[in-house]
């Protein structure tokens, strides 16, 4: 786990290209010095060619590069102007490779992240991902990995090469003035406080930015999803002040960045004259005594100036890298945050099972102190049908969620077969489960794959006998494009009813031991419910199936029901038995069919 709490455990993988763009921005910085000395020779050449006599060190480089490229003195005017050609035309080469590997070496990292990111998200737990807000979610996988890139890809390439760079003229304005040089590195620190200063605003300002992010991204997809309640309330005009309230919020943090991005750098600059007005003062007193040759001099300026713009990038690249950083500190919190349910180390996989379930003393709040289920005991044979009722509310699904271990209880066991399920592995756990929830979910995908979804293989008979027993194959059959229309997001495109029998046909489908149909045909006439009855009666003949209705009509045929009111299990029988005790079921059912009331 700490090796991902380092962003740079993500460049390990990529250690040789690393190093390989190190040695190229190396090579950049080398070019450069170069430039800064070969400067040097050029100018005293020219005071040489104008009769002059230039003082001190100054002839070293001059004989020098005669030695080396073994060249008289008079072709000395011909060849150091091709000499500042190649410290020009190295640096350019040096410069792409650099910038090219870092790049492609920054976006790597970031893919691996982004990769990451998604998958901890999708095995996050479902308590997690109910909490979670999308536009935040989005705002992560977009906009703070785009800063983490501008951090990785192009500050990191920036704080080599400049740093290199900048040790390279260090060297050659001590090597030309020591004193001089020494005076003008005092007032780099200075240079350094409002970088620092800057980079700190910038960090705790840009969290907040991808925060209002966040919230306006939420606050859109909330607007686009629920826009016929906006619509039909005339909340219009309402929606659109909240939204301009988030949106001015983060106008005001980013002003803020703004204007430390913005003051920066002309405070680096008035710094910056400051040094080059003392500096020339200095310079032109020593040429005039002879302690310096103009040469000496140029070389020293050129290498102090060219340090200036290294200086200055770090500074820039440091509020970039506070960004990164911050971006990276909420990518983080999803990609350590542990999933509190997962397979124990001994899970066993489960290739088949009878399909028996059984629930022990359960007890289970999703928030603490506020129970939702208390001491839920029960035990489905296999192959019953087993039937949940009770007031909204009362728990109903909640069984079923403890059952999928979407969330396990805090106390009591759930057992398959006699197994406590945390015994099992999650993923063959719920390879035997089919699962129709009460909020019907499509992915925005064809028809065919939304009802194959999760199965490997299939072949076409059975996708259509699936369809044929949730009486889906009659409207898939009239859409022009039959299994292959895609629903939409969510399956706008279809109606309610039509959504639920595309999921009727995913489960089905699936032929787990164990299915369970939350408030599966609620969105049917009372005509198509029954048709899926008549062929879900086969289907479920096999299968241990697990059926919550608020109509009872659905459920007179269950071999058990158990009636829940407030998370408890308050009577347990079949339909007559039930209605013998004249107890809650006995009224529920009164409630619904009045006028059986005398028959009973
Ligand atoms: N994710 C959650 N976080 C907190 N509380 C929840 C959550 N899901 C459900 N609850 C609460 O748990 C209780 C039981 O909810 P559950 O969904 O099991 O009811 P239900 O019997 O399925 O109702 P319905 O018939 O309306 O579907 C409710 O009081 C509900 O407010
Ligand atoms: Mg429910």
């Amino acid at each position: 786990m700490n090796e991902e709490q380092s962003l740079y455990s993500y460049f390990r993988p990529f250690l040789k290209r690393f190093l390989l763009a190190m040695g190229f921005m190396a090579m950049v910085a080398v070019f450069t010095g170069f430039f800064a000395v070969i400067i040097q020779p050029v100018i005293d050449e020219m005071v040489i060619q104008g009769g002059g006599q230039p003082a001190g060190r100054s002839q070293l480089i001059r004989n020098l590069i005669m030695r080396v490229l073994g060249i008289r003195e008079k072709q000395l005017v011909l060849v150091l102007p091709q000499l500042l050609f190649v410290a020009f035309l190295g640096q350019a080469i040096f410069s792409f490779l650099s910038l090219y590997s870092m790049k492609t070496l920054g976006l790597k990292v970031v893919r691996n992240i982004r990769d990451k990111l998604y998958r901890s998200l999708i095995y996050q737990s479902v308590d997690f991902l109910s909490k979670a807000r999308t536009g935040d979610l989005v705002s992560r996988i977009s906009n703070d990995i785009e800063k983490i890139k501008m951090a990785v890809a192009e500050t990191l390439a920036v704080y080599i090469r400049e740093t290199l760079t900048l040790a390279c003229l260090l060297a050659v304005i001590f090597y030309q003035d020591w004193g001089m040089a020494t005076l003008s590195l005092v007032l780099i620190p200075v240079a350094a406080v409002p970088l620092l200063y800057f980079g700190r605003k910038v960090k705790k300002r840009g969290a907040q930015s991808q925060e209002t992010i966040g919230d306006l991204g939420n606050f859109m997809s909330e607007s686009a999803m629920g826009n016929k309640i906006v619509k039909a309330y005339n909340m219009e005009e309402f929606e659109i002040q909240k939204f301009r309230q988030l949106n001015q919020k983060h106008f005001r943090i980013n002003a803020h960045i703004a204007l430390a991005y913005s003051l920066a750098a002309p405070i680096m600059d008035v710094i910056g004259g400051l040094v080059a007005a003392g500096l020339f003062t200095v310079g032109m007193h020593r040429i005039s005594q002879g302690t310096l040759s103009p040469g000496q001099f140029t070389s020293f300026l050129t290498a102090l100036f060219l340090m200036y713009a290294p200086i200055k990038r770090l500074t820039l690249a440091h509020n970039d890298y506070q960004q990164g950083r911050a971006g990276w500190e909420r990518v983080k919190q999803i990609i350590l945050a542990a999933n509190p349910i997962r397979d124990r180390a001994a899970a066993a996989e489960i290739k088949s099972i009878r399909g028996e379930v059984e629930f022990q003393n359960v007890h289970f709040a999703y928030q603490p102190r506020v129970p939702v289920l208390k001491s839920i005991s029960f035990r489905a044979q296999p192959n019953e049908m087993v039937a949940l009722v009770g007031a909204s509310g009362s728990g109903k699904t909640t069984i079923m969620n403890l059952l999928l271990r979407f969330y396990e209880p805090e106390s009591g066991e759930v057992l398959i077969d006699g197994r406590d399920i945390r015994s099992i592995t999650m993923k063959s756990l719920r390879e035997q489960i089919g699962l129709v929830t009460q909020d019907v979910f499509l992915f925005n995908d064809t028809i065919l794959n939304n009802i194959a979804y999760g199965r490997k293989r299939y072949n076409m008979d059975d996708v259509q006998r699936a369809a044929a027993v949730a009486r889906a194959d009659g409207f898939i059959a009239e859409l022009p494009l039959g299994y292959d229309t895609v629903v939409g997001e969510r399956g706008i495109f279809l109606s309610n009813g039509q959504r639920q029998r595309i999921s009727i046909a995913r489960a089905v489908l699936k032929q787990p031991q164990i299915l369970i149909f939350d408030e599966a045909t609620s969105s049917l006439d009372s005509e198509s419910e029954k048709l899926i009855q008549e062929a879900m009666a086969e289907v479920m003949k096999c299968r241990t199936t697990f059926v919550i209705a608020h109509r009872l009509s659905t459920i007179i045929e269950a071999d058990r029901i158990l009636v829940i009111e407030n998370g408890e299990i308050k009577e347990s029988g079949d339909h007559r038995e039930l209605l013998k005790k004249r107890g809650l079921y006995y009224s529920l059912y009164n409630l619904q069919f009045p006028e059986m009331n005398i028959i009973m």
